[in-house]
C-alpha cells in the first residue's frame, strides 16, 4: 500500500541530536506531514500525568517539559513573524502517574514548578485532580494561582479549604481578544460528568451547566469571533454535544473550537463545518496542533462572507525531530535559554526524587495492548501467573485459598526490557489503592463475580436505583474510547464476556512500505481522516482486555478446585464489586463487610517486592 502524503521530508539522523534529559534515547528520523498555520494556532496537551521528563525508554516521545518550553516559544515567534496567533492550551490530568509528580511529598512538588514554566494560555482540571481532598486543595491554592487568568473552571466548586465555602475552583468563563489578529474569543472550561471526586469538590453535570444564567448570558454576545471550549471531556461525547447545542441555538454559524481529553487517544471531531474538536492523547506523547483561517476578527468579516473557516489540525510526536523541523531550527538554534533551565530542573528533580534507582531487570517487554491478554508478553498474563499468586497473602488467612481480582485499569504502562526503577513502579501502577476481602464465599459464585464484571454494559443498567451511578470504565481509559469509533472500532466491544478464550484478535491493518523504515507509532483515523498524525507511523496492533482480570491463589495443599475462597479486590472498586455480588446472588450487606487484605499494601508495593525477589540485575 502507498502512502498519500502531500507533502513530506526525510530527514536524516543528526547524531548531534540529544534532549537534556541524560538517559534519553535520540529520537530517529522518520517521515514527516508539515504543519498547515492559519490565523490562530494552537499548541494542545492533555493527560500528561507527571510525566514532564517524556518517555526515558521511547525515542518517539523524548523530548520534555523544557523541549516544549523551547517550542511553544520557537512557534509563538513563527506566528508574530506571519503576523498569526498561537495559543497553548491544557486539559488536565496532569496529575498521578509518573514518579515525577507521585513520589515527591508532597505529591507534585517538583511537577507544579516545572509545569508553571510554560506560558499556558487556557487550561482547565482534569477528573485526577479531583480524586483526593489534598489533591484538590493544591490545585486550588497553588496551581490555579500559578496560572491566573488562565485557569478555568466552568462545571467545577470546591469547599475553600479554610473557610469551607463552597466557590468556584478557577473562574467559569474568560474573554480576551488575541494579540496579532484580534480575534474576539470567549473560553470555557469544562471537566465530564464525573462522580467519584471526593466529596470537598461537586462537579456539575455539563448538561446542566450550559443551562445555567452566567453560561446563556456568557453566549449571548454577538461579538465573540470564536467560541474556544477547553475540558477534560472526550471530543465524541454527550458532554460536548450539549455544549455545542446550547452555543448554536444562539450562533448558527460562529466557528467553535474545543479541546478534550480524557481517553488518552488522538482524535478529532467535526461537529459542524464550523466547529472542530481536537483530543491530543496522553503521557507526553503527543503536541497536539490546531489552526483556524478565514476566521472575521474584531468585526471585520472573513475574507469571504460566504466560506467557512479551514480547520487544520496535527498529531505532532513529542520528540526534537519533530520540533526542529517545524520550527525549521536545529540543535544549536531550537532551545531556548528557559527551556535549558526548565530541562535542568527536571534532571536535578529526578535526581533528588532517585528515579534512577534500580529495582530490577525486566527479562523481556510486557505488554499492556500490543498481544492478546492471555500472551505470555502480556502484563496481564504475568499478572495472573506470577505476581498475583506468589504475592496475595495475608497472614490472618493462611491456608485459605482466595480469588483475587484486578481491574486491568489498574496498570497504566506497559513495561520495556531493561532497568525496573523507582520511576518503572509509578508508571506502571500509579494508584495507591489497597486491598480487601470478602471471607469464605462459595467458589462458583466468586468466579460469577468476574464474569457480572466484565460484562460492563449490564453492570451499569443493573446499579440504577442503587446510590451512585457508576459510569466509568474498569479497564485502561484508551480501550474506552472504542465504543465511539463506529465503524473502525473493529467490533472491540462486543459486549460479551471474554474470560478465558481470547478477546477479538484484530490487529488493525499493517501499513507499510519498503523504501521508508518506518517505527511503529501512531496511525489515527479521526473525522478528518488518516493524514494526522506528523509522523508516519508502522501500525502497532491493538487488542481488547477485559475488565478485571483474576489470579487463583492456592497454597500446597489446598484443592485445585476449593469449595470456598476468599475473594480479593482491589479496594477502588468496591462499588462495582458490591454490584457483582448482588448481581451474581451472592447473599450480601451494603455497605460489604469487607476487611483489609495485607493492610498498608498495595498493588504497587506487590508488583516491586516481586520484581526485587524474581528479576534482579545479572552482574
Ligand atoms: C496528600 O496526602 C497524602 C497522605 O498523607 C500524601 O502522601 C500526599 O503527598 C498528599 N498530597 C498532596 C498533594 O499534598
Ligand atoms: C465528606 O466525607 C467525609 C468522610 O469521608 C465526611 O466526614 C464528611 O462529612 C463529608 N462532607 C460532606 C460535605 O458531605
Ligand atoms: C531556572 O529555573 C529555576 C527553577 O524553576 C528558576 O527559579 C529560575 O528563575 C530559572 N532561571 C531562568 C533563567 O529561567
Ligand atoms: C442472608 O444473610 C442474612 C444475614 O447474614 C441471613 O439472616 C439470611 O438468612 C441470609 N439469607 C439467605 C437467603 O441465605
Ligand atoms: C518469585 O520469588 C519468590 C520469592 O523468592 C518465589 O517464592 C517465587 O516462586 C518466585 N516466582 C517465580 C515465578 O519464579
Amino acid at each position: 500500500m502507498t502512502l498519500r502524503l502531500k507533502s513530506f521530508v526525510v530527514l536524516s539522523l543528526l547524531s548531534t541530536v540529544s534532549a537534556v534529559q541524560p538517559s534519553t534515547p535520540e529520537p530517529i528520523a522518520a517521515p514527516l506531514r508539515e504543519l498547515k498555520w492559519g490565523q490562530i494556532n494552537f499548541l494542545h496537551t492533555t493527560d500528561t500525568h507527571g510525566w514532564l521528563a517524556g518517555h526515558l525508554q521511547e525515542p518517539s516521545y523524548s523530548a520534555d517539559w523544557g523541549d516544549y518550553v523551547s517550542f511553544a516559544t520557537r512557534m509563538r515567534e513563527v506566528a508574530n513573524a506571519h503576523g498569526q496567533d498561537l495559543l497553548v492550551i491544557d486539559t488536565g490530568d496532569r496529575v498521578e502517574g509518573n514518579g515525577l509528580y507521585d513520589s515527591s511529598e508532597p505529591k507534585g512538588l517538583y511537577t507544579s514548578e516545572i509545569l508553571r514554566q510554560q506560558h499556558i494560555d487556557v487550561l482547565s482540571s482534569g477528573n485526577h485532580e479531583l480524586y483526593k481532598k489534598n489533591t484538590s486543595d493544591a490545585e486550588f491554592l497553588k496551581t490555579v494561582p500559578n496560572f491566573q487568568g488562565h485557569y478555568l473552571a466552568s462545571n467545577i466548586d470546591i469547599f475553600h479549604p479554610t473557610t469551607g465555602e463552597l466557590v468556584p475552583l478557577a473562574p467559569r468563563f474568560k474573554k480576551f481578544t488575541t494579540k496579532n489578529q484580534g480575534i474576539r474569543i470567549a473560553a470555557f472550561g469544562f471537566l465530564f460528568d464525573f462522580t467519584m471526586n471526593y466529596n470537598n469538590t461537586v462537579v456539575q453535570p455539563v448538561e446542566h451547566t450550559v443551562k445555567e444564567r452566567w453560561f446563556q448570558e456568557a453566549i449571548l454576545d454577538k461579538s465573540v469571533d470564536l467560541f474556544l471550549v477547553v475540558g477534560h471531556v472526550p471530543v465524541h461525547s454527550p458532554e460536548y454535544d450539549a455544549v455545542f447545542r446550547a452555543i448554536r441555538a444562539f450562533h448558527p454559524n460562529t466557528p467553535i473550537q474545543f479541546f478534550g481529553g480524557h481517553y488518552h487517544i488522538r482524535d478529532c471531531a467535526k461537529y459542524d463545518s464550523n466547529a472542530y474538536g481536537l483530543a491530543s492523547g496522553r503521557f507526553m506523547e503527543t503536541i497536539g496542533f490546531m489552526s483556524i483561517d478565514g476566521l472575521s476578527t474584531g468585526g471585520n468579516n472573513p475574507k469571504s462572507e460566504l466560506a467557512s473557516p479551514i480547520f487544520n489540525r496535527r498529531y505532532i510526536d513529542n520528540n526534537l525531530f519533530s520540533f526542529h523541523y517545524h520550527t525549521g531550527l536545529d540543535e544549536n538554534t531550537f532551545p531556548t535559554e528557559h527551556g535549558r533551565n526548565v530541562s535542568r530542573y527536571i534532571r536535578k528533580s529526578r535526581a533528588a526524587l532517585q528515579l534512577d534507582e534500580i529495582y530490577g531487570c525486566i527479562p523481556q517487554t510486557l505488554w499492556m495492548s500490543r498481544v492478546p491478554y492471555t500472551s505470555a508478553d502480556s502484563i496481564y498474563a504475568w499478572l495472573h501467573q506470577q505476581v498475583l499468586p506468589d504475592s496475595l497473602k495475608d497472614k490472618s488467612r493462611s491456608g485459605k485459598p482466595a480469588l483475587a481480582i484486578v481491574n486491568t485499569g489498574a496498570i497504566r504502562f506497559d513495561l520495556f526490557q531493561g532497568e525496573f526503577t523507582r520511576d518503572s513502579a509509578y508508571i506502571v501502577s500509579p494508584f495507591t489503592s489497597g486491598f480487601r476481602y470478602l471471607k469464605d464465599v462459595p467458589y462458583d459464585k466468586a468466579t460469577l463475580v468476574l464474569e457480572v464484571l466484565n460484562r460492563q454494559s449490564k453492570i451499569v443498567t443493573a446499579s440504577k436505583g442503587v446510590p451512585g451511578p457508576l459510569p466509568w470504565s474498569l479497564a485502561p481509559p484508551e480501550q474506552a474510547a472504542y465504543p465511539y469509533r463506529g465503524e473502525d472500532s473493529h467490533n472491540l466491544r462486543s459486549g460479551s464476556p471474554m474470560l478465558n478464550e481470547p478477546p477479538n484478535q484484530n490487529p488493525m491493518t499493517y501499513v507499510s512500505d519498503p523504501q521508508l523504515d518506518l517505527v511503529p507509532g501512531y496511525i489515527t483515523t479521526d473525522d478528518l481522516g488518516t493524514d494526522g498524525d506528523d509522523t508516519v507511523h508502522s501500525q502497532i496492533a491493538f487488542y481488547e482486555v477485559p475488565n478485571c482480570i483474576d489470579a487463583l491463589i492456592l497454597d500446597d495443599h489446598s484443592a485445585s478446585n476449593p469449595e470456598t475462597v476468599d475473594l480479593i479486590y482491589v479496594d477502588f472498586i468496591e462499588p462495582y464489586i458490591t454490584l457483582a455480588a448482588r448481581f451474581a446472588g451472592l447473599n450480601i450487606s451494603v455497605p460489604l463487610e469487607s476487611d483489609v487484605y495485607m493492610p498498608s499494601t498495595s498493588l504497587t508495593d506487590i508488583i516491586v517486592q516481586w520484581v526485587k525477589d524474581n528479576w534482579s540485575c545479572a552482574e
